[in-house]
């Protein structure tokens, strides 16, 4: 039972190891009753440490302690002191070699960090601090050793034994048992350390480097996902071409491998030469996976590709550090994606993750800086701040400093740290050192926590042809932060003239050869600035392409709106005007003031459905209405089934006006029978589908045998599950039961496909109440140990199904603490991941708050609530 508060850790308390480490040696010895462990540690005192430290301390987590030595000869038990978190080993030399024997057990692991079983196979993962579960070990990723590993198991069970670097000798054991030995010539941190040992299938391909070298490439599976490799080997193929080409990145090892395991708490991970992927984030295959999935892992594989030089050979001194890695390379792989696909769908999707997610992160609770000052544990600091708005925080200095200097910014980085541990504060002096900017004032975006809010007012005199705006920023106070001060803002802006034409932007009277865009730079509490030679009354097109993470405070109208939906050159503002029109119409109907839904935003849907001369893919997207998270975001004294209902009532009201263009939309992307995943054919799944969830949504009978049919002849899964989603969202109550059932027989076998099954039931309007929620998680492929499962069941309920899990009677709530509870022990970071629907309590009204609130508080209330729970809990009840 945790009886005391856990330490929180200051980034203000940073200090150099007192020891490095420069060679590693381990031997695993497995077997199913557990796994012996043996480091042979090379140590030395580290000449920058201020002081002459006495004593060795290494980290340890779960570990049973065998023995230890020191330069070859058994220390007696008063020579080190086993303390559990720590072993500390007494008045050690200058330099020496300890070797410390471990025993752990894979097999009852269940929270899954450090070495564990999943599906019959051992693997690892290590990232923030899980190698101090495998054996002793300073394990912070300042301390870089080059490793050496040797795997021995059971020759029949595990016939593919894997780590990180080249394998440079194998060979055969008494009892049927082998081994392979594994080394890595890159010094690394021990969380990019890796194994696996299982019975793989292997794919494999090759990829020439611009220098000619030839990779190795690698993806091994379990033998019944054979046919599911090849859309991330042609990912990594793309990515490994993309990262020499934009970046001038080539691959360092011989070669790369990639494993898929079904549990794994995260997306994926970047351990040097072996990365370790969620099954979900690598496994495809047109009749398994939709185009959404299919997007996602040809995005994950990138990331995880990516590090391997923005993570890897340079990595991070602490991990307050995080988003040097993270940041970066979330802001790589949307650059690789938008390449590959559609830009504007690309930017639309993060823009629609930072403002309805990432946001409420920053207003909630939890609010930290991309750089955080301190954390209990480093676990809950994988969020959406560290990798989205970090992201975001690179793209501003990409836009300031421009592709050119931007790329000069990025090699100098690489050259300066190339085998480094370094801080975000590195990266920003690479990019100032290569461009000659000064971005002093720019790093308040990595200290500072909070969404910026600009408030920008305009004014047009029309006799002196000026159109005048002025724009004020803000920043909330955030948890334990106030008072903050200005940021560097880039702020895109372009106007439009009365006939949608580009108003040239004179910020002088006679400024020649004006740009019809501009990246204005706001690093005052107030700017205000003049555009001369206007001649009518413009409108402004604002905060282009989502210039900055901030949130813009104008007064709209909807002439405006309707203006900038059809004629903004940026396409991402047109499809924003759309969000904004329909957001503006949702809350009217919630304001009560008047009882019909307005009919310019019916014409303007029958504009985009209608015209296919406009871009479809943006179009897809722009035909989807804001989600209820976003509009929950948008407001305060949330009630959340008034936002559901005036939701739905305009939905209703869109569907029933559009009938007939829905329909005839629906046809029109009829595809043909080839699976292609172009913008373009991405797009016509997406109208198609939407068009269908429209029609069902109002109960058209025609729509309902248009869905059946789809869904019996499909030739993908993205349009057999839009059919099934579409169905379970309806009121057809015997046909949506039936295709259920059909689906569930017809994929029961296949893991990646259950879960997409259950979470299109957890997050139905209709059939997700609590009640069949519960009835899932009693459902023989429903299983506690697979965090997939638990999210896509419990996950997607919380998180996604709004109006169910926020009942007036907070039974939800009361559900939610519940399996936080259970899960609290067998998975940690799981548990505090799932509790976070709960947190932000105090944005809702009554009754939905002190519901919430008293949900948080029976977890509060948990005998031996892990670390990772308890600071989610206690932050956001203080
Ligand atoms: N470093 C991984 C990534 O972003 C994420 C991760 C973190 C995976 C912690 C596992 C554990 O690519
Ligand atoms: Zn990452």
């Amino acid at each position: 039972m945790r009886t005391n508060q856990p330490r929180t850790i200051y980034l203000s308390e940073y200090r150099v190891p007192a020891f490095l480490v420069d060679h590693v040696d381990l031997r695993f010895e497995l077997f199913e009753q557990g796994a012996r462990v043996h480091s042979t540690l090379d140590v030395r005192r580290n000449p920058d440490y201020p002081e002459r430290a006495e004593h060795l301390e290494l980290d340890g987590d779960s570990l049973r302690l065998e023995a230890v030595s020191l330069n070859g000869v058994t220390l007696e038990a008063d020579h080190y002191q086993d303390q559990g978190d720590k072993l500390v080993v007494l008045s050690v030399p200058d330099q020496f070699q300890l070797t410390v024997v471990t025993w752990i057990e894979p097999q009852n692991n269940t929270r899954l960090e450090g070495l564990y079983k999943s599906s019959g196979m051992f693997c690892t993962q290590c990232e923030a601090e899980g190698f101090r579960c495998i054996t002793f070990f300073p394990d912070r990723p300042d301390v870089m050793a080059r490793f050496r590993t040797r795997i021995e198991a059971d020759k029949s069970s595990y016939p593919v034994l894997l780590s990180n670097g080249n394998d440079i000798e194998r060979g055969e054991l008494a009892d049927g048992r082998h081994f392979v030995t594994w080394e890595d010539p890159f010094p690394k941190p021990c969380y990019l350390f890796a194994l696996v040992a299982g019975d793989l299938l292997l794919k494999q391909d090759t990829f020439t480097t611009c220098s000619g070298r030839e990779i190795d490439l690698r993806i091994y599976v379990e033998p019944r996902n054979a046919t599911k490799c090849e859309h991330a080997m042609d990912s990594l193929q793309r990515s490994m071409r993309w990262d020499e080409t934009v970046y001038g990145r080539e691959y360092d090892l011989d070669i790369f491998m990639i494993v898929a395991v079904d549990d794994f708490n995260m997306g994926a991970m970047e351990n040097k030469g072996l990365n370790i992927f969620n099954s979900s984030c690598v496994l495809a295959s047109p009749e398994t996976a939709t185009d959404a999935s299919f997007q996602r892992i040809e995005a994950i594989v990138a990331h995880e590709y990516f590090h391997n030089w923005s993570g890897n050979r340079v990595t991070c001194r602490d991990w307050f550090q995080l988003s040097l890695k993270e940041g970066f390379t979330v802001f790589r792989d949307a650059g690789f994606s938008a390449d590959m696909g559609s830009p504007i769908v690309k930017r639309i999707e993060d823009a629609t993750l930072m403002r309805t997610a990432q946001f409420a992160e920053d207003a909630g609770p939890m609010s930290h800086p991309v750089r955080p000052s301190s954390y209990m544990e480093i676990s809950n600091f994988y969020t959406l701040t560290i990798y989205e708005k970090g992201a975001e925080v690179v793209r501003m200095i990409h836009t300031l400093l421009g592709p050119d200097l931007f790329r000069k910014g990025s090699d100098l980085y690489f050259e300066r740290h190339d085998g480094q541990a370094v801080t975000t504060d590195d990266f920003v002096r690479a990019m100032e050192d290569a461009s000659g900017r000064d971005l002093s004032q720019f790093r308040l975006w990595y200290e500072q926590a909070g969404t910026p809010v600009l408030t920008v007012r305009d004014e047009f005199d029309a006799e002196a042809g000026i159109y005048r705006l002025s724009i004020e920023q803000s920043i909330p106070d955030t948890a334990g932060q106030t008072d903050k001060k200005p940021q560097h803002i880039p702020f895109a802006l372009g106007l439009l003239g009365p006939d949608g034409e580009a108003v040239p932007l004179r910020l002088s009277e006679n400024e020649a050869d004006a740009p019809l865009e501009r990246v204005l730079e706001l690093t005052e509490a107030r700017h205000s600035f003049e555009f001369h030679g206007v001649q009518t009354q413009p409108v402004p097109s604002l905060l282009r392409e989502f210039s900055a993470p901030v949130r813009v405070d104008y007064p709209w109208t909807r002439e405006q709106l309707l203006f900038l939906m059809s004629h903004d050159s940026d396409g991402f503002n047109r499809w924003d005007a759309g969000q904004q029109l329909a957001v503006d119409v949702i809350r009217s109907l919630m304001d009560g003031e008047n009882g019909a839904v307005d009919e310019r935003l019916v014409d303007a849907y029958r504009v985009l459905l209608n015209d296919p001369a406009l871009d479809q893919a943006l179009v897809a997207k722009m035909l989807l209405l804001p989600s209820e998270a976003y509009l929950i975001e948008l407001s305060n004294d949330v009630d959340v089934q008034a936002i559901h209902e005036a939701r739905t009532r305009v939905l209703d009201h869109l569907a029933n006006a559009l009938r007939d263009d829905l329909l005839a939309c629906f046809h029109r992307n009829a595809g043909s029978g080839d699976y292609q995943l172009t913008p373009e054919a991405i797009a016509g799944r997406s109208l198609r589908n939407t068009a269908l969830a429209w029609l069902l949504h109002i109960g058209d009978q025609e729509a309902c045998t248009l869905a059946q049919q789809q869904f019996d002849v499909a030739g993908n899964m993205t349009d057999r599950l839009g059919a099934l989603r579409a169905l379970v969202n309806s009121r057809f109550v015997a046909e949506r039961e039936a295709a259920l059932e059909t689906f569930y027989q017809c994929w029961e076998a296949d893991p990646q496909v259950v879960e997409q099954w259950f979470s299109v039931q957890a997050g139905s309007q209709q059939s997700g109440t609590l009640e069949a929620i519960k009835a899932l998680l009693q459902h023989p492929a429903f299983d506690w140990k697979n965090p997939n499962k638990v999210r896509s069941v419990i996950g997607v309920f919380a998180g996604q199904n709004l109006a169910q899990f926020h009942q007036p009677d907070g039974s939800g709530y009361r559900f939610l603490a519940d399996q936080v509870c259970r899960l609290d022990d067998s998975n940690p970071q799981i548990a505090a991941r799932l509790v976070s629907p709960l947190t932000r309590w105090k944005k809702f009204a009554q009754p939905y708050c002190s519901a919430m609130k008293e949900a948080l508080e029976t977890v509060r209330a948990k005998d031996g609530l892990s670390k990772d729970v308890y600071e989610v809990v206690h932050k956001s009840l203080r």
